[in-house]
């Protein structure tokens, strides 16, 4: 039987759910059931046999939902194999140490969670479709967002190969 891949997402703008529908998609083609779902509707993991949750940075943090995913999961999660992917940086070649350290920092608020694969991508920005505070964020001259264009730096053949290796990696496992 096929072993089931939960690939949970975190997302404010959807680039992170577009993202874990390409993992998905991946996944499935190396003979995995994958279901794609929004972490803030996932209410059990049970039966599920390995978990990818997808969090984009926002301000140094993980997006909320993502947080309360792996807090709330926490038990379960601890003995299953998890990877982690987060989107971020939005001119990579400048900014990927940077959100690296952030993921770090990030993850290593969760101990007990040992990932099996960890990613950080380059994330997408639309000045034009931002919520009121994250507007705001982008009239502030000593904001990282000030007056940024809108921007897509996902690198779609990485997190085809990042999604790759975990295939190879939770086959492996088998
Ligand atoms: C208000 C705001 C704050 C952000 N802060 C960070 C950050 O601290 N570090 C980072 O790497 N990316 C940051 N980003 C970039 C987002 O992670 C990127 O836009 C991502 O693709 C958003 O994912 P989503 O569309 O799934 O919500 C920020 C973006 C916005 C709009």
């Amino acid at each position: 039987m096929a072993r089931k891949v939960l690939a949970a997402y975190a997302t404010r703008y959807g680039s992170t759910k577009e993202t874990m529908e390409v993992v998905g998609e991946r996944l499935r083609e190396r003979g995995f059931e994958v279901s794609v779902r929004p972490a803030k509707e996932v209410t059990s993991i049970e039966g599920v046999d390995a978990v990818v949750l997808g969090v984009p940075l926002y301000i140094g943090r993980w997006l909320k939902d993502g947080q309360r995913f792996l807090s709330g999961h926490a038990e379960d999660l601890a003995r299953l194999p998890v990877a982690v992917l987060s989107l971020g940086p939005l001119a990579p070649q400048e900014e990927a140490q940077g959100a690296r350290e952030q993921f770090d920092k990030e993850l290593a608020k969760y101990p007990q969670l040992r990932p099996v694969a960890t990613g950080v991508f380059g994330g997408k920005f639309d000045p034009a479709t931002l919520g009121f505070l994250d507007n705001l964020l982008t009239k502030l001259p000593a904001s990282p967002l000030y007056q940024r264009p809108a921007s897509d730096a996902r690198d779609w053949d990485a997190i085809r190969a990042w999604a790759e290796a975990l295939a190879d990696r939770l086959t492996a496992d088998d």
